[in-house]
Protein backbone atom coordinates (compact mmCIF):
# COMPACT_ATOMS: atom_id res chain seq x y z
CA UNK A 1 0.00 0.00 0.00
CA UNK A 2 2.93 2.17 1.24
CA UNK A 3 4.71 1.56 -2.39
CA UNK A 4 1.35 2.20 -4.53
CA UNK A 5 1.22 5.78 -2.42
CA UNK A 6 4.77 6.18 -2.93
CA UNK A 7 4.88 4.99 -6.69
CA UNK A 8 2.13 7.87 -7.65
CA UNK A 9 3.57 10.48 -5.56
CA UNK A 10 6.98 9.96 -7.81
CA UNK A 11 4.78 9.92 -10.77
CA UNK A 12 3.00 13.34 -9.95
CA UNK A 13 6.29 14.90 -8.98
CA UNK A 14 7.42 14.80 -12.85
CA UNK A 15 4.67 17.48 -13.13
CA UNK A 16 6.03 20.12 -10.33
CA UNK A 17 6.31 23.41 -11.47
CA UNK A 18 9.51 24.18 -9.53
CA UNK A 19 11.80 26.77 -11.59
CA UNK A 20 13.18 29.07 -8.86
CA UNK A 21 14.49 26.26 -6.35
CA UNK A 22 14.62 23.31 -9.09
CA UNK A 23 12.97 21.26 -6.12
CA UNK A 24 10.31 19.52 -7.36
CA UNK A 25 8.06 17.61 -4.63
CA UNK A 26 5.00 15.36 -5.27
CA UNK A 27 2.22 14.78 -2.81
CA UNK A 28 -0.33 11.41 -3.23
CA UNK A 29 -3.20 10.98 -0.70
CA UNK A 30 -5.14 8.20 0.23
CA UNK A 31 -8.79 9.01 0.96
CA UNK A 32 -10.98 6.71 2.50
CA UNK A 33 -13.04 6.61 -0.03
CA UNK A 34 -9.95 4.76 -1.80
CA UNK A 35 -9.12 7.37 -4.26
CA UNK A 36 -5.93 8.86 -4.18
CA UNK A 37 -5.56 13.06 -5.39
CA UNK A 38 -1.97 14.09 -6.73
CA UNK A 39 -0.30 17.08 -5.76
CA UNK A 40 2.73 18.75 -6.98
CA UNK A 41 5.22 22.25 -5.98
CA UNK A 42 3.60 25.34 -7.52
CA UNK A 43 5.89 27.75 -7.36
CA UNK A 44 5.48 31.52 -7.87
CA UNK A 45 7.66 34.71 -8.93
CA UNK A 46 6.49 35.87 -5.59
CA UNK A 47 8.29 33.30 -3.66
CA UNK A 48 5.94 33.22 -0.78
CA UNK A 49 2.76 32.34 -3.22
CA UNK A 50 4.63 29.12 -3.54
CA UNK A 51 2.14 26.08 -2.43
CA UNK A 52 3.53 22.66 -1.28
CA UNK A 53 2.50 19.68 -2.90
CA UNK A 54 0.56 18.08 -0.04
CA UNK A 55 -1.24 20.97 -0.13
CA UNK A 56 -1.96 21.12 -3.28
CA UNK A 57 -2.50 17.62 -2.94
CA UNK A 58 -5.06 17.72 0.05
CA UNK A 59 -6.91 21.15 -1.11
CA UNK A 60 -8.00 18.74 -4.38
CA UNK A 61 -9.16 16.19 -2.14
CA UNK A 62 -11.29 18.75 -0.40
CA UNK A 63 -12.26 19.93 -3.42
CA UNK A 64 -13.75 16.48 -4.52
CA UNK A 65 -15.58 16.03 -1.57
CA UNK A 66 -13.39 14.05 0.45
CA UNK A 67 -13.11 15.00 4.54
CA UNK A 68 -11.63 11.86 5.46
CA UNK A 69 -8.11 10.47 5.03
CA UNK A 70 -5.70 7.09 5.66
CA UNK A 71 -2.60 8.60 4.67
CA UNK A 72 -0.42 10.40 2.49
CA UNK A 73 2.65 9.57 0.53
CA UNK A 74 5.53 12.56 -0.28
CA UNK A 75 8.60 12.01 -2.19
CA UNK A 76 11.35 15.00 -3.37
CA UNK A 77 15.62 14.50 -4.29
CA UNK A 78 16.36 14.41 -0.72
CA UNK A 79 19.38 13.05 1.51
CA UNK A 80 16.83 10.36 2.88
CA UNK A 81 13.48 10.45 2.95
CA UNK A 82 11.88 13.94 2.64
CA UNK A 83 9.92 15.84 5.39
CA UNK A 84 6.79 17.59 5.01
CA UNK A 85 6.66 21.30 6.04
CA UNK A 86 5.18 22.44 9.39
CA UNK A 87 2.63 24.48 7.39
CA UNK A 88 1.22 20.87 5.34
CA UNK A 89 1.31 19.26 8.71
CA UNK A 90 -0.89 22.16 10.48
CA UNK A 91 -2.86 21.61 7.00
CA UNK A 92 -3.39 18.15 6.91
CA UNK A 93 -3.96 18.22 10.70
CA UNK A 94 -7.37 19.90 10.05
CA UNK A 95 -8.77 16.40 8.91
CA UNK A 96 -6.95 14.17 11.82
CA UNK A 97 -3.84 13.20 12.80
CA UNK A 98 -3.93 9.62 12.50
CA UNK A 99 -2.88 10.07 9.33
CA UNK A 100 -0.25 7.83 8.01
CA UNK A 101 2.92 9.90 6.81
CA UNK A 102 5.08 8.09 3.85
CA UNK A 103 8.24 10.25 3.66
CA UNK A 104 10.58 9.15 0.43
CA UNK A 105 12.94 10.18 -1.97
CA UNK A 106 14.09 9.62 -5.49
CA UNK A 107 16.17 6.72 -3.98
CA UNK A 108 13.89 4.50 -2.91
CA UNK A 109 14.52 5.15 1.18
CA UNK A 110 11.28 5.12 2.60
CA UNK A 111 10.30 6.62 6.38
CA UNK A 112 6.44 5.64 7.76
CA UNK A 113 4.98 7.62 10.58
CA UNK A 114 1.64 9.06 11.49
CA UNK A 115 0.62 13.15 11.96
CA UNK A 116 0.38 13.16 15.58
CA UNK A 117 4.35 11.92 15.64
CA UNK A 118 5.12 14.71 13.55
CA UNK A 119 3.03 17.28 14.58
CA UNK A 120 3.13 16.66 18.67
CA UNK A 121 1.55 19.77 19.33
CA UNK A 122 -0.69 21.49 16.69
CA UNK A 123 -2.94 24.35 16.70
CA UNK A 124 -6.48 24.17 17.45
CA UNK A 125 -8.75 26.99 17.41
CA UNK A 126 -10.93 26.32 20.63
CA UNK A 127 -11.45 29.47 22.92
CA UNK A 128 -11.96 29.22 26.24
N1 LIG B 1 7.97 21.94 -0.66
C1 LIG B 1 6.93 21.09 -0.76
O1 LIG B 1 6.31 20.96 -1.82
N2 LIG B 1 6.59 20.36 0.33
C2 LIG B 1 7.21 20.44 1.55
O2 LIG B 1 6.79 19.82 2.50
C3 LIG B 1 8.41 21.29 1.70
C4 LIG B 1 8.74 22.17 0.55
C5 LIG B 1 8.35 22.73 -1.84
C6 LIG B 1 8.07 24.21 -1.74
C7 LIG B 1 9.08 24.78 -2.71
O3 LIG B 1 8.51 24.78 -4.01
C8 LIG B 1 10.23 23.81 -2.69
O4 LIG B 1 9.74 22.64 -2.08
C9 LIG B 1 11.45 24.29 -1.94
O5 LIG B 1 11.12 24.73 -0.67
Amino acid sequence: MSEHLIAAAQAAMRNAYAPYSQFPVGAALLARSGKVYRGVNVENASFGVTVCAERAALFTAITAGERAFEAIAVVAETEGPVRPCGACRQALAEFGTDLRVVMGNTAGEISVSTLSVLLPAGFRFKRR
